[in-house]
């Protein structure tokens, strides 16, 4: 099987936030795989009529692969959209799909999806400059979460515990950039420090941990929160594997965060790291993630 996995980072500058990456190649590696890492900008894209059996990469003529691994999660560009749909075209298996990449790269639309379809999710809106504060306080309330529609890693995402440092920092933003895209969100009081990350792989879950953190309201493990495993209920696993049904990923990492009684869908990453995981539920993630595209493949 020939596969590539689309990065803007080359091998030789892969550092420990590449983990999932490093660990997919190594088990290719190990299977005799033919797994490349190649940046987007190393297509040349075109869009024509004929040829449709290879591609230029570096400017000269490839062969299609069978498989194509986006890792870029929110950070994916536009051109690398375009390389993903120009392979889709051409008949290559793209894990995840751009069309789903493109919508979890946006927080809201994430919670249009799943809200339309009945899962619980934190109540949100999206800001418009100047604010009216009356109506944040209505719809929403204090304290809340502001967060850009894009991001990762717990970047970008702040508690306002009153409605005078909301008014700062709104202040703040619409002076800096008023065109930016910022979503307001019911602060979900039970979840504050910890969150579930749950692993959903071709519709299964194959790994769910508990995350948390003593000093910040934000669980991510990229920014040193600590993790557990934590038991599988009915209720994680048909939240985690709706939310990943919905958005049409076939890997997926879904973050729930804890209500008072349940949870609600936090938001789900098309490439999610998997160090902490594989630390907590045994080293498997990246060759169950093999598994399953060689299976779909069709191809050893
Ligand atoms: N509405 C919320 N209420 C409570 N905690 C939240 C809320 N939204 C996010 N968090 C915390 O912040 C972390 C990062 O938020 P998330 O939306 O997952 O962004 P990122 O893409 O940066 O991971 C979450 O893992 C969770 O711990
Ligand atoms: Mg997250």
């Amino acid at each position: 099987m020939k596969g590539f996995i689309l990065l803007e980072t080359p091998r030789e500058k892969l550092t420990k936030e590449h983990y999932g990456t490093q660990r997919l190649l190594e088990v290719a590696e190990k299977r005799g795989l033919d797994f490349q890492l190649i940046a987007p900008r190393q297509f040349e894209l075109i869009v024509t009529r004929d040829d449709k059996k290879s591609i230029l990469i570096d400017d000269k003529p490839v062969e299609l692969p069978d498989v194509v691994i986006p890792r870029m999660g929110s950070d994916t560009t536009y051109y690398a959209l375009a390389v993903m749909r120009q392979l889709e075209q051409m008949g290559v298996y793209v894990c995840n799909n751009a069309s789903a990449v493109e919508t979890v790269k946006d927080k809201l639309h994430i919670h249009q999806v799943l809200a339309y379809s009945m899962l619980p999710t934190p109540r949100t809106m999206l800001a418009k400059f100047p604010i009216d504060i009356s109506v944040v306080r209505r719809e929403i309330g204090f304290p809340l979460v502001i967060k850009n529609v894009t991001g990762t890693h717990g970047r970008g995402i702040y508690l306002c515990e009153s409605e005078d440092k909301f008014s700062d920092i709104m202040e703040f933003i619409d002076n800096n950039n008023s065109k930016a895209n910022i979503i307001i969100q019911e602060f979900m009081q039970h979840s504050r420090g910890k969150d579930l990350r749950v692993f959903v792989l071709g519709g299964r879950v194959i790994g769910c941990m508990l995350r948390s953190s003593k000093t910040s309201f934000k669980a991510n493990f990229s920014t040193g929160g600590e993790v557990a495993s934590f038991d599988l209920t009915p209720e994680i696993e048909w939240l985690a594997t709706e939310t990943a049904r919905l958005l049409n990923l076939d890997i997926a990492g879904i973050d729930l965060l804890f209500d008072e009684s349940g949870y609600k869908v936090c938001e789900a990453n098309s490439a999610p790291g998997f160090q902490g995981l594989e630390k907590v539920v045994g080293k498997h993630i990246a060759e169950d993630i093999m598994d399953y595209i060689q299976l779909k493949v069709g191809k050893k």
